[in-house]
């Protein structure tokens, strides 16, 4: 279940152009259960309709702070009643009225009228973005406590290019989740691998397999939104999950080399990648012609990484395994559990419907030594993360 299952959650939109994208967050923050109060100020309804946002939120958008319709006092009301407050985008004007508690419209007393948690997602032109005014604005609500997704560097209105683009709809609802999360995965290091590996039989040509890396980017993103730093080493380009390092790798070999660089000090590491099991033993600099005839591509077995890392796991460390398996799914994946020396394998039916490679849901069993098989029905692959998670925090706990 999210954390932001069932919360209030008031999305302050204000006057930039960027004010679209907040359809997409208030979509998303449904999507995750919340309940979306959304208010616009006058300057966010020159840039979308009310009607819009009105119709995928919760409630219908709040405007006025004078002749409320809905909501009697509005100025308290709202506030109060919210488990978190995100403005997004929130221009340098609503920046600094936040920062002196000007509070001229009913977003701005909102504001001030809650003892909820406030993230704000700056959006406006670099030069605005860097102004010294707006640098400790920033500053002073960040030292008051309030959460601050930065935005990005990209394509600005007017063609521009530079800092200043409102932050992705994902990394901002990763923000909330973050919020109202637990933080049970403080101070805590992660390696995730995801994705298949690429094996070249020549310059062109490679030996790869069906996964999509959806499911370890799933758990990259659970984990750091659970507090954890978390390397992704990975052969697929996902959208980057919010607070997550990407390694980027190709071959078994890279993949390897990737991991065991920061194996010994890391506190979990999670394989989800479908590692190759066979390479060509000689891969060509060139790209063969279909005219020398089929070429004999003789193949040799990769390194098994997870193995090694469980011959050489480090006092404490939490070893976790995936198992793609298309018969006898818990007798196989525990037989891996012991070999590899693992303190959980995630095994999963990938010949069932809707499970596995490529799909956004997955069903799995999850298995450790001496432990019950605890079944984990089809969902959403964040919410396979999440249970996955919720067994990586308990083993965490009783090692420690
Ligand atoms: O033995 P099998 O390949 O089914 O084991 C799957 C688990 O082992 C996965 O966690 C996968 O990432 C890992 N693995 C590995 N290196 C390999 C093959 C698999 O780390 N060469």
């Amino acid at each position: 279940m999210s954390p932001l299952q069932g919360k209030r959650i008031v999305l302050g939109v204000t006057g930039g152009i960027a004010a679209y994208k907040a359809i997409e967050i208030c979509r998303r923050l449904v999507d995750a259960g919340a309940h979306v109060v959304p208010i616009m100020t006058d300057a966010a309804q020159h840039f979308v309709g009310p009607t819009t946002l009105s119709a995928l939120a919760s409630e219908p958008v709040q405007t006025e702070l004078w002749n409320n319709a809905t909501t009697p006092i509005p100025h308290t009301k709202v506030g109060q009643g919210a488990d978190l407050i995100v403005v997004a985008p929130a221009t340098a004007k609503a920046i600094a009225a936040y920062r002196i508690g000007y509070s001229h419209d009913l977003l701005q007393n909102t504001l001030i009228a809650t003892r909820a948690p406030v993230i704000v997602c700056p959006a406006m032109h670099t030069e605005m973005w860097e102004h010294p005014s707006v640098v400790d604005n920033i500053s002073t609500l960040r030292e008051r406590g309030v959460h601050i997704v930065e935005p990005e560097s990209g394509r600005l209105a007017g063609g521009d290019v530079g800092a200043g683009r409102l932050a992705s709809p994902e990394s901002i609802v990763a923000a909330a989740e973050r919020v109202l999360g637990p933080s049970d995965l403080l101070g805590v290091s992660m390696i995730v691998s995801a994705g298949g590996t690429r094996e070249p039989i020549d310059s062109v040509r490679v030996i790869a397999n069906r996964s999509s890396g959806k499911q370890g980017y799933a758990v990259a993103a659970e984990a750091a939104a659970r507090g954890a730093s978390v390397t992704l080493v990975s052969t697929v380009s996902l959208p980057v999950p919010a607070g997550v390092t990407v390694v980027s790798v190709e071959t078994a070999a890279q993949m390897q080399a990737a991991i065991e660089a920061h194996a010994p000090s890391t506190d979990v590491i999670v394989m989800a990648a479908a590692v190759a099991d066979f390479r060509p033993v000689h891969a060509a600099d060139h790209k063969l012609k279909k005219h020398d005839g089929a070429p004999e591509v003789v193949l040799e077995a990769t390194p098994d990484i997870l193995a090694g890392l469980g011959e050489r796991k480090p006092e404490g460390q939490v070893l976790v395994g995936f198992a793609a398996e298309t018969n006898d799914l818990v007798a196989n994946a525990q037989s891996k559990l012991e070999r590899k020396r693992l303190d959980l394998i995630v095994a999963n039916d990938v010949s069932a419907p809707d499970v596995g490679f490529a799909h956004d849901t997955n069903a799995v069993t999850l298995l450790r030594p001496g432990a019950k098989p605890v079944e984990i029905d089809l969902a959403s692959k964040r919410d396979v993360a999440r249970a996955v998670i919720d067994t990586i925090a308990e083993i965490q706990t009783g090692k420690n």
